[in-house]
């Protein structure tokens, strides 16, 4: 008996779509997932989310880095380092790091990893820009295809970043899975620098996620126009309302699109109809604020070492400095 091996067929952008919008569509409550934000606008109206005065993480993250970022570098400082940078944005936050690794005459290896080739584009030519004579390798690819190829660079230590709220919206079962994954394609010794955005006044996190120039309003909007341009769909996008809100018990902010009234929706690209009773929700998104303690437990489970941290002025957002163990 013999049989072929046949390699997967890799899933275009397009099919891959069409799958997420089909099954986060026909699950009861509804659900998108929040990759599909980042479309080209998506992407335009999350950095000028990053720029409005409430949505505050980036500005507390930048904070740190600009008055403790050289004692969080310290364990590196000197040395040949991989900067490996997991879903860079604009890479702004990061350049700050590496300008004071340069300074500190570190031998700089930056490496951006990220799904998006237009964003990859866009941060590796900047930071050429900025740095000339930056060693840059920008891997265009999943995190943790990107991190097997980190895993394989033994030549020198890694540092990875994984900025912002990213881990955020990950649940705590699911960030626990990450951070293992991550763990596994490092060696030891290397280090990993986490953005956490920390539990806070429950007003304060409200404002960061309905803004009051409605920006926030747009970026969830623009999912349904979206699958509009994309799938075909027929969303009147004034028929649905943004809603964010934060639930205690699970300690994550929650974004949804709420349908105001009863409609239905075609999608011709799924051959598929979808009913909307008045004030039925899609939910789009989790971004889970920890406890301090929680992020000690986190590195622990994870195997982990808490090398350094650090917050902002306000006490609202943490950058936690994590050593690999191994052996
Ligand atoms: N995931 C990011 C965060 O948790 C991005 C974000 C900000 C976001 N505001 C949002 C995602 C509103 C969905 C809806 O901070």
């Amino acid at each position: 008996m013999t049989f072929r091996v046949l390699e997967p067929r890799p899933t275009t952008g397009a099919d891959q779509l069409a799958i997420d919008v089909l099954v986060g569509l026909s699950e009861r409550p509804k659900r998108l997932p929040s990759s599909l934000f980042y479309d080209d606008e998506g992407s335009r109206l999350f950095q000028a989310i990053t720029k409005t005065p409430d949505y505050y993480p980036p500005r507390a993250e930048l904070e740190i880095f600009e008055s403790r970022g050289p004692e969080l570098l310290a364990s590196v400082a000197g040395s040949p380092v991989n900067v490996v940078d997991l879903g860079a944005g604009d890479g702004h936050k990061t350049a700050v790091l590496l300008d004071q690794l340069l300074q500190e005459g570190s031998p700089v290896r930056y490496v951006p990893i990220d799904i998006s080739g237009g964003a990859l584009a866009t941060v590796t030519s900047s930071m050429a820009e900025r740095f000339p004579g930056l060693e840059i390798e920008g891997l265009q690819s999943e995190y943790f295809n990107g991190l097997r190829w980190l895993g394989e660079q033994s030549d020198r230590r890694s540092m990875v970043l994984f900025l912002g709220s990213n881990i955020g919206n990950f649940d705590k079962a699911r960030a626990r899975g990450f951070l293992r994954q991550l763990w596994m394609a490092l060696n030891d010794g290397d280090l990993a620098l986490i953005g956490f955005d920390l539990k806070k006044d429950i007003e304060q996190l409200l404002a960061a996620y309905n803004d009051s120039e409605g920006l926030t309003s747009a970026f969830n909007l623009n999912l349904l126009t979206r699958m509009n341009t994309e799938l075909g769909a027929d969303f009147d996008v004034s028929r649905f309302r943004h809603y964010g809100t934060y639930n205690a018990e699970t300690g994550a902010m929650e974004s949804y699109l709420v349908s105001q009234e009863a409609q239905t929706v075609r999608i011709p690209a799924l051959q598929a109809t979808f009913t909307f009773q008045p004030w039925e929700p899609i939910h789009t998104e989790y971004s889970y604020k920890y406890l301090r303690s929680d992020i000690r437990d986190l590195a622990r489970f994870t195997g982990f070492e808490i090398v350094d941290e650090a917050l902002d002025e306000n006490g609202w957002f943490c950058s936690s400095l994590w050593r690999a163990k191994k052996g």
